[in-house]
């Protein structure tokens, strides 16, 4: 009777994980902190203000790097990226199943970053890449494989946008070949965040 009750209770509890975003940043931040690289959610206006600078007069994709709970994804919508044009990818599992029942006409990878070139359509055309990937905690071998396909996905006048909670310069922006064109502070989201843009050229 007691197992019982303790078994439902518990199924109860996995499922408001499950189900709770908060929650569920906290149970990966718990399981894989270097790749999770926050305490919660971003806020809404982080996410406006990442998706802004997406240009929407070009006819690529845009690709969202670390999706996690979806705020930056509704963001990139919002500000009108069609969706038939944005490729999530989402190294948690977790976070990745959570992705496509909260979106199921978007296209969700689950897979590294690492491995961007591996995941996407041969030949393909890329506007933007929007990232949330924690770079200053992977591991330097999976960030500087990132910031690599960056520099030859983003050659034809892509443009990446990331976000990081450290406020002044940080170590990888020295190792990309790109023009930084713009930085501005969040105040308002926990922790405050600095939203970087960078232009390649061929
Ligand atoms: C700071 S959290 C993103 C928060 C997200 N903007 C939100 O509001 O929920 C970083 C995300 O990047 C994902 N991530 C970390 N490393 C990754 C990698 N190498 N490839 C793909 N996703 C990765 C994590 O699983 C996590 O979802």
């Amino acid at each position: 009777m007691v197992g019982t009750w303790c078994r439902s209770g518990l199924g109860r509890l996995k499922k408001t994980v499950r189900h709770s975003r908060p929650l569920m940043f906290v149970n990966e931040l718990m399981h894989q902190p270097k790749f999770t690289g926050a305490i919660c959610p971003s806020s809404r206006k982080l996410g406006r203000y990442m998706a802004k600078h997406i240009p929407l007069n070009h006819d690529g994709i845009v690709i969202e790097l670390g999706g996690g709970t979806g705020v930056i994804t509704q963001a990139i919508l919002d500000h009108g990226v069609p969706a038939d044009k944005l490729i999530v990818i989402e190294f948690s599992n977790v976070f990745a199943q959570h992705l496509q029942r909260r979106f199921p006409h978007l296209t969700i990878i689950n897979g590294n970053a690492a491995d961007l070139d591996a995941l996407l359509p041969p030949d393909v055309r890329i506007n933007a890449i929007v990232s949330s990937l924690p770079l200053i905690s992977l591991p330097p071998e999976v960030r500087s494989r990132i910031l690599h396909h960056w520099q030859t996905l983003l050659k034809d006048e892509g443009r990446a946008i990331q976000f990081t909670y450290n406020l002044r310069q940080t170590q990888w922006q020295a190792s990309l070949n790109a023009c930084h064109y713009s930085s501005e502070i969040v105040w308002t989201n926990v922790p405050p965040a600095r939203v970087m843009t960078f232009r390649f050229a061929a």
